[in-house]
């Protein structure tokens, strides 16, 4: 028995932060960011009374009533996340209590931004041991909450956001999550990461003073690796699963940069028209890349039974993988 995709949403926040608003607060300009990344805007999440689990929970009642079933049919919430309102309880808790999903029991999975693909293909194991019938995964992040906006070098690139799927079991054996491949290496750690404000550099004045508390990346490093993994990870799932170029219907790339996407597209040898691109109006929304690109496939009558998706991934951990699924 596959998993399959019964339901998408996506929750964007309304406040638009642009390249142009971006000028004026750091030396950078439009042109820099738009040629260097492909980004035009981001959104962000204004409210301070607002975190990842109201962005997720907008997300969870929209899959839920898309699919037309009652929140207490929900067996299990993932929620991946990098941003979650507190270390704990965890976000998928304040979700599971937001939506009253009293039967869902619920876990946050911490894979940054390959979090979804981590998630999505974790959920997809409950679903083909039998033991699970409705799982809500949820990839969802406040980018803002973790950007020194002073820092033009990270600033620039993120952004906040949510979106998940609901994955139930299928019909038949050819239509579904048909394959996935995750890697992890710890060795490119250093080179993305939020140092203080865990357990080993719990928040003091001076993990605060050092500014430990937002994101820190080696940009050129993390570029030169996503890079290369991205599109291999796209070709081993080519080849496992017997797929020529014309058989890929959409690659769903996570947003971190155009210029990793494209180089992604070409080594697969399709063309962009094949390929979800909305960094442009979101920026890197970290784990809610892919499921808000595949959210907006679905809106848009885009796909269809038989459609064949590839969805991949890079991020901080080193982190990456991914799936492919024949829509059903
Ligand atoms: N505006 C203007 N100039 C800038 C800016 C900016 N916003 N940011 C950097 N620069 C400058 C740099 O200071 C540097 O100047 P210098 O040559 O005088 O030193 C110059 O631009 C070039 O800097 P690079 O870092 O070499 O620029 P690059 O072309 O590599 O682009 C970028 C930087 C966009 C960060 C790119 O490296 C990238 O996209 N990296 C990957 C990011 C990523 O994939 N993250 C992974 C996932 S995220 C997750 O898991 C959370």
């Amino acid at each position: 028995m596959k998993a399959v995709i019964t339901s998408t949403a996506k929750y964007l926040p309304e406040s638009v932060l642009s390249n142009h608003d971006l000028e004026k607060i750091l030396d950078t300009s439009d042109e820099w960011i738009r040629t260097r990344t492909g980004i035009c805007e981001r959104r962000i999440l204004k409210d301070p009374e607002q975190a990842t689990a109201h962005m997720c929970s907008k997300v969870a009642l929209q899959l839920i009533e898309k699919r037309g079933v009652s929140a207490d049919e929900i067996d299990l919430i993932i929620v991946a996340t990098m941003t979650p309102d507190m270390i704990f309880p965890s976000t998928a808790c304040l979700v599971q209590k937001n939506i009253h999903a009293s039967n869902a029991w619920a876990f946050d999975l911490s894979g940054a931004c390959s979090g979804f693909i981590y998630a999505l293909h974790t959920a997809a194991q409950f679903i083909t041991a039998g033991t699970h019938k409705k799982v809500m995964v949820i990839g969802g992040e406040k980018m803002s909450a973790v950007m020194d906006y002073t820092d033009r070098t990270t600033s620039v690139l993120f952004g906040d956001g949510a979106a998940g799927v609901l994955i139930e079991p299928g019909t038949d054996e050819n239509h579904g999550l048909l394959d996935a491949k995750l890697y992890s290496d710890g060795n490119g750690g250093d080179n993305l990461c939020m140092p203080g404000g865990g357990s080993l550099r719990p928040t003091t004045h001076e993990t605060v003073a050092q500014k430990l508390h937002y994101l820190q990346q080696d940009g050129r490093q993390v570029f030169k690796s996503a890079v290369v993994a991205m599109a291999d990870v796209a070709m081993e799932l080519m080849t496992r699963n017997n797929l020529t170029a014309e058989d890929i219907d959409f690659l769903i790339p996570h947003q971190a940069n155009h210029r990793i996407i494209q180089a992604t597209a070409e080594r697969m040898g399709i063309g962009l028209e094949h390929v979800t691109v909305n960094i442009d109006r979101y920026g890197n929304t970290s784990a809610a890349t892919i499921p808000i690109c595949l959210a907006e496939l679905d809106e848009t009558g885009k796909l269809h039974r038989g459609s064949n998706l590839i969805l991949v991934s890079f991020g901080a951990g080193y982190t990456w993988g991914g799936i492919y699924l024949k829509w059903q």
